[in-house]
């Protein structure tokens, strides 16, 4: 591919030009990025095989990793969905649109690209402006990855997009940061219990206190083959950033005293290190960062009385580690209540079994 085409549009009140010329690039067979409430989206046709194939050669992805399609509404998934359990009216019902992901019985007119030749297809009903318009112009379901490169850390804003897939994409939609940032929750509704394969957006709680039974799956802490795996890009290593990341799990103080401990010791040995922990931790660190050479760099990601802030905020602050050119970052644990959850599941994998029990 040749040039990016980066179009601003009112994440609000998307204005209909930007809208048509996207919509217009996806029914043609390109590729499209897109802001949704969870991060931006690389977005093709999902009916077009060429189209989806295209998303893999642009993110590097393997085959074996399948898609999420995006729809407008509801009565839409007859168009790549078999059979609608009734469960899905109700969970349609509490959390779509939103950052809720379907895995059910796909019908025969969606492309085994999307699918990774699997007979499921994840869905999802977004609820960013931007990218409910994007889907009802194209007038065709989305298949959308979140918009970066394999492995690596999804993007939260344009420029995270822009570092990833420059000249990989034809347009890219700027609609600001994404308020959830961490990614939907994929809830599996082929098991006989219904299962997150991936924790996001929507928490556990919010869907046992509408379900009733739901089943977690383990989250992969120690790496295994990937082709072996039920949901293939929950797999460790994935959302990491280019430093080596560990991740502290237990109680305060002890956990920030083990953190400092290590930060202290690994910044002797000529390490540049960074902290991503809350911002009422930043205290502990004041000393560290003041050092003459290679002092600490500490990224806040919000109170950690406000679970919400942390989400937006920790894919951002790995990417500023990274810009900071740290060689190594401790990153703290904020317990598995709520969002905590996807926040503990996105730094495991980002730490690739690096996680210490203080
Ligand atoms: O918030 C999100 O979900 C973002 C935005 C763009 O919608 N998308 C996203 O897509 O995170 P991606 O491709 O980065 O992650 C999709 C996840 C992967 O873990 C994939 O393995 C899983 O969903 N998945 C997709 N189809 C599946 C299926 N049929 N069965 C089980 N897991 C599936
Ligand atoms: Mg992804």
């Amino acid at each position: 591919m040749q040039q990016t085409l980066v179009l601003h549009v009112n994440p609000e009140q998307p204005e209909a030009a930007p809208i048509a010329r996207a919509a217009a690039v996806l029914r043609a067979g390109g590729l499209v990025a897109f802001p949704t409430e969870t991060v931006y989206g690389l977005g093709a046709n999902a009916l077009d095989d060429n189209a989806v194939r295209a998303i893999f050669r642009a993110k590097d992805r393997p085959a074996y990793d399948p898609l999420i399609v995006h729809l407008a509404d509801a009565a839409s998934l007859p168009s790549v969905v078999r059979v609608v359990p009734d469960a899905v009216r109700l969970l349609a019902v509490h959390f779509w649109p939103g950052p809720l992901t379907l895995v059910l019985p796909r019908n025969a007119a969606v492309p085994p690209s999307v699918t990774a030749a699997g007979d499921t297809v994840a869905v999802r009903i977004p609820s960013h402006p931007v990218a409910l318009a994007l889907i009802r112009a194209a007038g065709v379901p989305v298949a959308a990855p979140s918009a970066n490169r394999f492995g690596r850390i999804s993007p939260t804003c344009v420029e995270h997009v822009l570092a990833d897939l420059q000249g990989r994409v034809d347009i890219i939609l700027d609609g600001g940061p994404t308020p959830v940032g961490v990614e939907s929750t994929v809830l599996s509704l082929v098991s006989s219990i219904p299962a997150i394969l991936r924790p996001g957006g929507v928490s556990r709680e919010a869907l046992a206190a509408v379900l009733g039974e739901v089943d977690v799956h383990q989250l992969a802490i120690t790496p295994e083959p990937e082709s072996m795996q039920i949901s293939p890009g929950t797999s460790s290593s994935h959302y990491a950033p280019r430093a080596r990341l560990i991740l502290y799990r237990g109680q305060k103080p002890a956990l920030l005293q083990a953190m400092r401990a290590e930060a202290d010791r690994l910044q002797s040995e000529g390490e540049r290190v960074g902290v991503l922990a809350a911002d009422e931790d930043a205290g502990y660190f004041a000393a560290l960062r003041e050092r003459q050479t290679s002092p600490v760099c500490f990224q806040p990601v919000g109170s950690e009385q406000c679970l919400t802030d942390v989400a937006r905020r920790l894919y951002g602050a790995l990417h500023a580690l990274d810009q900071a050119g740290v060689t190594v970052i401790l990153a703290r644990d904020f317990g598995n209540a709520g969002l905590g959850l996807a926040v503990r599941d996105r730094l495991t994998r980002a730490a690739g079994g690096r996680v210490i029990q203080v």
